[in-house]
């Protein structure tokens, strides 16, 4: 099984800066606009840093609500086709739906994209969760039977990237014919990330994925999912990475870290957009979270009731906050890899104001508490 991203004990992963709104349903004059000028200069910040991946949303429709937080969003395939080429290092995901893309479509542009970055490039797969994203394409999700028909599309897309002659494909979701691909991606398989919570999205990552990328609702979920996920992976003869959703505010002090959250994601929440998120996802709901199999499942049927009163409204119900001084997100963060955390995911207010002081200020810390190496660049 290879390590992707290197060595670092704790890895990170920017997440959603091609988004308006990036991960924060937050109306505060300096949320993230998604500007191009300023994604690309975040992108170069976080490449320059060694941080060591962009993870992009894919997204077809806003949360409404004043902001309308994602209602501009750049597509994950080509914005990653030329982030890859303005980046030296940094690994460059998109994000597929699997009812939308082929798996023909997905193996060419990965390795189109592998060749521009020079082996960089790496694979979301997920399987929807909003209806009205499909809307636009002719298409009416539902969640009955997401994750096997994500399953068979996987496994389409593996064999094209073993580089065979054509072959036929004839199963429940898919039927194709003559399909080969060529070139082959620079990397014999670049990484294949599954982003799903649920008992039955952690039974499709052991079965496609290297990385599980997940929510985080509490440290027990997180160490529940760890447990899950491994003992199911063994039986695949496979092994996952597991990564989570974290958000930092991080300030000199704690007092201003806490006055700038409070700001953002209580007084300048925008609560109609999480309502929205509440009901188009429970639209969608996975059977496993219905009936409550594991304790990600019974934390996102809590997180979806809203009965759960969450400190930071602004911040999605699956995002972790991580609001203190440098000292406290090093702790926060040695705590997750200790569970056996991975990495986890960088989101801000507003990237390009905050990853430099994040750089500056927790990677030495993180460097002397053996979670990161120091970064020379390439
Ligand atoms: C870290 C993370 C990233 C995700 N990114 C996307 C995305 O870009 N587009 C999307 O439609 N869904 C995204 N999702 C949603 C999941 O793919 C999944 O459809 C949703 O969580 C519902 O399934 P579940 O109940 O099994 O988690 C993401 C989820 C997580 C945890």
């Amino acid at each position: 099984m290879p390590t992707f991203f290197g060595e670092n004990r704790f890895k990170f992963g920017l997440f959603g800066v091609n988004c308006s709104g990036g991960m924060t349903p937050s109306i505060a004059p300096d949320r993230w606009k998604a500007d191009w000028k300023e994604i690309v200069a975040v992108a170069k910040l976080a490449d320059d840093a060694g941080v060591e991946f962009l993870l992009p949303i894919a997204k077809w429709h806003g949360l409404g609500g004043k902001a309308d937080m994602w209602g501009w969003s750049f597509e994950t395939f080509s914005q990653a086709a030329a982030l890859g080429a303005l980046t030296k290092n940094t690994g460059i995901f998109v994000t597929a739906h699997v009812s939308l893309i082929t798996p023909a479509f997905a193996a060419k542009a990965i390795a189109t994209l592998d060749h521009v970055s020079n082996g960089r490039a790496g694979l979301n797969i997920v399987c929807g969760w909003n209806p009205d994203e499909f809307g636009p394409h002719g298409i009416r999700l539902t969640g009955e039977r997401r994750y096997d028909r994500g399953l068979e599309w996987f496994q389409i897309y593996d064999r094209l990237l073993e580089g065979g002659p054509e072959f036929d494909h004839k199963g429940e979701f898919f039927e194709v014919w003559g399909a080969d691909t060529s070139p082959l991606p620079v990397q014999k398989r670049p990484p294949v990330m599954s982003a799903a919570q649920s008992g039955e999205g952690q039974l499709f990552a052991a079965q496609a994925a290297d990385i599980l990328f997940t929510g985080f609702h509490s440290h027990e979920q997180v160490s529940d999912t760890i447990s899950n996920i491994n003992r199911m992976s063994a039986g695949f003869s496979r092994r996952q990475d597991v990564y989570v959703e974290t958000q930092f505010c991080i300030r000199p002090t704690r007092a201003e870290a806490e006055e700038y959250a409070h700001h953002y994601a209580v007084e300048m929440a925008d609560p109609d957009a999480i309502d929205y998120f509440r009901r188009q996802k429970a639209a969608t709901i996975s059977e496993s979270t219905k009936k409550g199999d594991t304790a990600a499942d019974r934390a996102v049927a809590a997180a979806l009731t809203g009965a759960v009163g969450r400190r930071y409204p602004g911040m999605f119900p699956a995002m972790y906050p991580i609001v203190g001084t440098p000292d406290d997100a090093v702790s926060e963060l040695k705590r997750l890899a200790d569970l056996g955390c991975a990495g986890s995911t960088l989101v801000f207010l507003n990237y390009l104001k905050e990853l430099p002081y994040f750089v500056q200020e927790v990677f030495p810390r993180m460097e002397r508490a053996g979670l990161r190496a120091s970064y020379a660049g390439v």
